[in-house]
């Protein structure tokens, strides 16, 4: 074992880094669209199943693994079973991915940042989005060249990234975790309550939670929450079980994995409130119903958003700044999340230092994502996000159930874990671990095959999918395996 591996603080100081991965531009982008287009108030029976099927057992176990075999994603697994020390690095390739494009919408938030103190967006966000700001080409295939200002702002984010976590865990992550994410709930809750008194907010709540029974019935929706819960806590990515396993030897494993989950979910909320709230207003003072002002994903935040700032006066520039403050707040401890749990698997494998590795880290990482500074960036990002989410970060979940489930025992982790904390889990969570998890996420996994084959996703053609969906998961797992035939330098078995 290592001696010198570094620790947390304080178990606040774990709890908050954690929650800071978990809350990210998923909860405030994400949440309320796929809230709203799958079923509205009735989306929150899967999502709910997801917590507790799958999202809190895979909480706990994450945390457990990694606070019982104290190593870095790939080293805990080998540690658990040699054989499956790549399952521990595929995550951490999926991880890079993420973080390339998470630092593109990182970059456009700082942009969106600047552009909110004087609606610099004018009076047509669309056409300023995608013609005047993304320059988007028109297709995948079609790079382009690069778009600087874009380039700039994610050479901004991982020089922020690079900046926290050259500082280490508690110096740098727990310290940045600390200030961040306390702003972020304030400016969160000043905008619910400006969203929630203004005219008309009523009828985007309701937009938002009148519950649609019908969707229930469909697969697709179930799809979407267990791929929700997935991202938004940060699971199958290796970040919980790196964070987890920086933490003292008597740490409360398994209440931390309740108050992260809830936290986060809490997060959510919050901001599916706000967000509807400020649609329900500018839906109400156009006359138009709901339905027309929601757009998808990003144009949510990118467009739709700043429509409303543009109609809404002083408090459109005050809304602005705060929205896009959120949104850089809430990725950025997000993505240093991501920067932790990659450079910790290549501090623990090739034994290197900390400072060195994400020094090289950061600049390479840099270099990758300038792919998404080119013209086709927006289209590489929703590719990629969709084949990671569903297949890369989901498989890696139901893997880790089984390699518990079936071939550790669970007993090992649940022991261990109830040994510490307070609040011990009886066997619910293994008949969970080994039976319902498994079976629920395979279940998911075909049941997206299966649409996935039925319409190519997002109208894409096949080649573009092949090349930037297909060939990144086989990626993932082909550099997995190559990585985990190295030997590990400094004894760390
Ligand atoms: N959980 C983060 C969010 O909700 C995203 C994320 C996913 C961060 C995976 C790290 C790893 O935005």
């Amino acid at each position: 074992m290592q001696e010198s591996r570094e620790q947390w603080g304080s178990k606040m100081g774990f709890l908050l880094a954690a929650i800071g991965s978990a809350v990210g531009l998923g909860n405030i982008w994400r949440f309320p669209y796929v809230v709203y287009s799958n079923g509205g108030g009735a989306f929150l029976i899967p999502y709910f199943c997801a917590i507790f099927t799958a999202g809190i057992p895979l909480l706990i176990l994450e945390y457990g693994i990694g606070h019982k075999f104290k190593g870095s994603t790939p080293l805990s697994l080998s540690r658990v079973n040699k054989k499956f020390e790549w399952l521990g690095w595929w995550p951490i390739i999926s991880s890079a991915i993420i973080l390339c494009y998470y630092s593109m919408i990182l970059s456009w938030s700082v942009k969106y940042l600047t552009l909110s103190f004087n609606k610099g967006w004018g009076q047509d966000s669309d056409t300023f989005f995608y013609n005047d700001f993304l320059k988007l080409s028109e297709s995948p295939l079609h790079f382009g060249g690069i778009v600087w200002p874009i380039l700039m702002g994610i050479a901004l984010i991982w020089i922020i990234n690079w900046f926290i976590c050259y500082k280490g865990i508690k110096a740098g992550i727990e310290k940045a975790s600390k200030i961040l994410l306390p702003c972020l709930l304030i400016i969160m809750i000043i905008i619910v309550i400006r969203g929630v008194t203004l005219k008309g907010a009523e009828v985007g709540l309701n937009t938002l939670f009148t519950p649609n029974l019908e969707k229930i019935k469909d697969p697709q929706v179930w799809i979407s929450a267990y791929g929700q819960v997935f991202f938004s806590l940060s699971i199958g990515t290796g970040i919980m079980m790196t964070y987890s396993s920086y933490l003292p030897p008597k740490t409360d494993i398994n209440n931390s994995a309740f108050m992260t989950a809830f936290a986060n979910c809490g997060f959510e909320f919050l901001s599916a409130i706000g967000v509807f709230a400020i649609l329900g207003a500018m839906a109400t003072s156009q006359g138009v119903s709901v339905d027309e002002v929601v757009t998808s994903g990003i144009g949510l935040a990118f467009i739709a958003f700043p429509k409303v700032f543009t109609i809404m006066g002083v408090w459109g520039n005050i809304l602005g700044v705060l929205f896009f403050t959120c949104l850089m707040f809430a990725g950025i401890t997000s993505s240093v999340s991501l920067v932790e749990a990659i450079s910790a698997s290549i501090i623990d494998k090739f034994g290197l230092k900390r400072k060195k590795v994400v020094t090289i880290m950061c600049l390479v990482g840099f270099l990758i994502s300038t792919v998404f500074a080119t013209n086709a960036g927006l289209y590489l990002l929703d590719i990629m996000d969709n084949f990671i989410n569903n297949y890369g970060i989901v498989v890696v979940g139901l893997l880790e159930s089984f390699v518990i489930g079936w071939v550790l025992n669970p007993n090992v982790i649940r022991d261990h874990t109830n040994a510490i904390s307070y609040f011990k889990i009886g066997k619910w969570w293994n008949i969970i671990i080994k039976y319902i998890t498994p079976t629920l996420l395979t279940l998911t996994l075909i049941q997206s095959l299966i649409t996935e084959f039925k319409t190519p996703y997002g109208g894409y053609t096949l080649t573009s999918l092949f090349l930037f969906g297909w060939s990144v998961i086989a990626f993932g797992i082909i550099c997995a395996v190559l990585i985990s035939k190295k030997p590990w330098k400094k004894e760390a078995l």
